[in-house]
């Protein structure tokens, strides 16, 4: 074969690679299920609804009408891991796709990108470098304070460096939360301390799942913790899966349910996320998802 057949050959699959990413597979939403045994023996399931990292801008109205529809899962608890906007205008966009899953019990941490608008950046960087550091900007340029006040207008627990109890599915939870690590501004200090003991379970909330920060939820008795962030590695290999996570967990655990420490007894689900920045609008073997954990009896 000539050498500019073969090039042609790879610009063509090329093309249809990042196509396939770009109209495809972005807008192709899945939606996850797992079983979590953190329960007392007598406890009935809960259901426990996790998105992040929605990234949302004015005109995605598939997402939007995606999350809306997840309502029909008839979740007990909805728990949004951060990076919900992505736009100055994004949050009645984003309180009119959660819709009527506000009217359900809900808790929430903010993501970097709740805070400061998304720049453009090549998209391949990120397979050699992570976006830690680069938080340069100090005054934020989205309306964080507004996105906040939706959730907690209609009753959603603010977990930024705070601990909370939600009554959900006939359980009490206890919860607690950080801010965003990747950008600095977690405060463990602010809700350290053992998990009430009374509750039926203790839940961890975080955007980027920092090995750091969940070990010390994991030492205070938290036996599931939440996490976003790493959008599963967004662009990732069918044989290898994810290739970077963009903070320090491992490539392993950077999707899905695992345990915390990995050979440890916590729980740790981490979201792929529902969508990207809109300057890297691509996924590939990483479909955009919610997942519906059911907490169950150990
Ligand atoms: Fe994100």
């Amino acid at each position: 074969m000539r050498a500019r057949t073969l090039l042609s050959i790879t610009a063509a699959a090329g093309a249809a690679g990042i196509g396939y990413a770009a109209l495809v597979e972005r807008n192709w939403f899945a939606l996850r299920r797992y079983d979590v045994p953190v329960l007392p023996a007598d406890a009935s399931p809960v259901r426990v609804l996790h998105i992040s990292d929605a990234h949302l801008t004015p005109g995605r109205r598939r997402l939007q009408s995606w999350i809306r529809a997840l309502d029909e899962l008839d979740p007990h608890l909805v728990v949004n891991t951060g990076d919900s906007i992505a736009h100055p205008e994004a949050v009645p966009y984003f309180l009119e796709a959660l819709g009527p899953l506000l009217s359900r019990p809900g808790v929430f941490v903010l993501g970097s990108n709740d805070i400061h608008s998304p720049r453009p950046k090549n998209p391949a960087r990120y397979l050699w470098r992570t976006s830690h550091g680069e938080h340069t900007r100090h005054v934020p340029d989205l309306p964080w304070e507004k996105l906040c006040e939706g959730m907690t207008d209609a009753g959603w627990l603010d977990l930024n460096n705070r601990c909370g109890k939600v009554s959900a599915g006939g359980l009490d939870i206890a919860l607690a939360g950080v801010h965003d690590s990747h950008m600095g501004r977690d405060r463990y200090q602010d809700v350290a301390g053992p998990a009430d003991p009374a509750a039926a379970v203790r839940i961890g909330v975080l955007h980027s799942p920092e090995p750091r920060v969940l070990d010390l939820f994991a030492a205070d008795g938290y036996e599931l913790l939440l996490a976003g962030h790493t959008h599963g590695g967004q662009l990732c290999l069918p044989q290898l899966g994810t290739l970077v996570t963009n903070c320090g967990i491992d490539r392993e655990r950077a999707r899905g349910l695992h345990h915390h420490p990995a050979d440890g007894s916590a729980w740790l689900h981490v979201s792929a996320g529902l969508g990207t920045s809109p300057y890297a609008p691509v996924r590939f073997a990483c479909r955009p998802e919610a997942t519906l954990l059911t907490l169950v009896p150990r």
